[in-house]
């Protein structure tokens, strides 16, 4: 997809990898509306490259319903809105598991379902959906890890349902990504590896992932391999992790 003139809708535009994700776009000449919570951050965020921000809180049904009449006019969705939690399962409580497996895995599944008929419509469009290399399945981090394994397997199924229709579908897999993600999860970014890299080169590669229809990309690259090692040899992934964390 050629990105200069087009409308793209980024979730998460306010903060971090949808934000970067956004002024990139905006640097790429397309037209982009960002979403989120915080009007003060969109605003920062808009000033920067020219977006338009729309306040709203994707978890609530008046949020979702505005995320979704924009995705239905959108050539282009980026999900880049999600939440992480990190500690033993039996410590999390039953609402922040709710809400975070909506903002995660349903919002995004809901705003590819109201933005696919207009794409079919007008013959071209795009859905970028961020995961996570946590869909290794990362201890202490159970239902984000299966949120985002979800959306992975979600973005997969539906690239074969819209094949036909001129509509690319990409997932990213980000590592460790140095934005607020950490601080407001409530747990700091402790592990040695991988390191962690700036929303900036994640958003450039979202960039090109979208212009040359790319269905999977990790950043950094070679985050593939654990994926891989993960997909083949579970066991064997499972006490490498074990040990080196
Ligand atoms: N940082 C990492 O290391 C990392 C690694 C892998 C994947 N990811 C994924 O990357 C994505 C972006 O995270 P980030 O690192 O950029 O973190 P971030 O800086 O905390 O950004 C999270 C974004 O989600 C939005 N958001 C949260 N709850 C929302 C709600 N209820 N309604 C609407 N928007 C909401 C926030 O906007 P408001 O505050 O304005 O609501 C913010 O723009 C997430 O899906 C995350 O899971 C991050």
């Amino acid at each position: 997809m050629r990105l200069h003139g087009r409308d793209a809708l980024v979730t998460g535009g306010s903060s971090g990898i949808g934000a970067a994700i956004a002024t990139a776009l905006t640097g790429a000449g397309a037209r982009v509306t960002i979403l989120g919570r915080d009007a003060a951050g969109l605003d920062a965020v808009a000033r920067r490259g020219g977006a338009e921000p729309v306040v709203a809180d994707l978890t609530t049904d008046a949020g979702l319903a505005t995320a979704a009449a924009a995705a239905a006019e959108a050539d282009l969705v980026v999900n880049a809105a999600g939440r992480g939690w990190a500690g033993d399962l039996g410590a999390m409580p039953p609402d922040e598991l709710a809400a975070l497996v909506t903002l995660d895995l349903v919002v995004p599944m809901q705003l590819a379902r109201a933005a696919v008929p207009g794409m079919r419509r007008r013959g071209s469009g795009h859905l970028a959906f961020v995961s996570s290399i946590a869909t290794v399945g990362v201890g202490g981090e159970a239902a984000y890890s299966a949120s985002k394994a979800g959306l992975r397997a979600f973005a997969a199924a539906l690239r074969h349902d819209v094949a036909g229709d001129r509509i690319g579908v990409t997932t990213v897999f980000p590592g460790a990504v140095d934005t607020p993600f950490f601080d407001r999860r409530g747990r700091r970014y402790d592990r040695r590896f991988p390191r962690m890299v700036p929303p900036d080169a994640v958003a450039r590669r979202v960039l090109r992932a979208v212009e040359r229809d790319r269905a999977e990309v990790f950043v950094p690259a070679w985050l593939s391999l654990a994926a891989r090692v993960q997909g083949v040899a579970p066991a064997v992934f499972h006490r490498m992790a074990g040990r080196f964390g």
